[in-house]
């Protein structure tokens, strides 16, 4: 295949046109592919026309695909494709608009997966778009005093059917030693080491993380809105506009993203996802 890569902005991101995802890929190519992606932390291929099988085998050249734990969300004819839609709602009735806070995918899990790929199956007209920050660059440019301080920093992550961020309260609320979150929950350093790369890049999750190993759930928090404020300004994020026939893949391990739905709720704005398998942060 004839194919060209370019950046999509300096902060992050690289698109890729002249691949057809329903055509198995050369190792060259996937070689190519999974250096881009990894090198710019995120990768748009454009013009992709998959159904959600095709979306899944071409999945399969890039990593192992995971299962996704919110067995509500699985495309009925290709269960280990999720999908994020608008058009959810909750018990109450009230329209579930899910992603809209910074997160990392699944870092409750002892082994988040590496990458998520997201596809755009039906886009409103305009707005809508998914934001990514650059974890990686956010870590070079920490202070000389907060990289110290979070030098070694361990965090206690555990799942929550929210998706808003934790409060201050319900963070103390639950009084457990650390060596009880240890046994109870996901613990992963603040700072991880790329294990392709091996470049640092912060590693939090606002919606998933408790508190931190040795630090009450006061100080935890607003030291996770210091990080969560560093790493989400203009210097290090990219908002991505969907065009129709986008798929995008993107680093898990050194990205958060979230989605702004600023679009008109008339329209339907449904995703297709698919989590690669990762291993134990380090
Ligand atoms: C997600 O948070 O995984 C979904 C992102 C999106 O819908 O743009």
């Amino acid at each position: 295949m004839d194919y060209q890569i370019k950046p999509l902005s300096d902060k992050l991101g690289a698109e890729i046109n002249g691949i057809d995802l329903r055509v198995p890929l050369d190792a060259e190519t996937t070689t190519t592919i999974n250096n881009a992606f990894v090198d710019a932390v995120i990768l748009v291929f454009r013009d992709q026309e998959l159904t959600a099988q095709q979306f899944f085998d071409a999945a399969q050249q890039l990593g192992e695909p995971m299962d996704q734990h919110l067995s509500q969300y699985k495309v009925p004819e290709c269960p280990m494709v999720s999908y994020v839609s608008n058009q959810e709602r909750s018990d109450d009735g009230k329209r579930k608009l899910l992603g809209k806070a910074w997160h990392t995918d699944h870092s409750f899990q002892p082994e988040p997966p590496k990458a998520t790929l997201l596809h755009g199956v039906e886009l409103p007209k305009r707005g809508g778009d998914t934001w990514f920050a650059n974890m990686r660059l956010a870590y070079e440019e920490l202070s000389p005093t907060l990289k110290q301080r979070v030098d070694g920093l361990e965090a206690i992550h555990a799942y929550r059917e929210s998706r808003d961020y934790l409060t201050k309260e319900e963070r103390g609320a639950e009084a457990l030693t650390d060596e009880e979150e240890r046994a109870n929950n996901v613990v992963h350093p603040v700072i991880r080491t790329h294990e392709v790369t091996g470049t640092k890049a912060i590693y939090i999750n606002p919606l998933r993380i408790k508190r931190f190993i040795g630090m009450n759930s006061e100080e935890s928090a607003d030291l996770i809105d210091e990080l969560t404020m560093h790493a989400t300004s203009d210097d290090f994020t990219y908002p991505h506009s969907w065009q129709q026939g986008d798929v995008i893949i993107w680093d898990n391990r050194q990205a958060m993203h979230r989605v702004e739905h600023n679009y008109d709720f008339a329209e339907k704005r449904l995703m297709h996802r698919i989590i690669l398998k990762g291993r134990k942060p380090k």
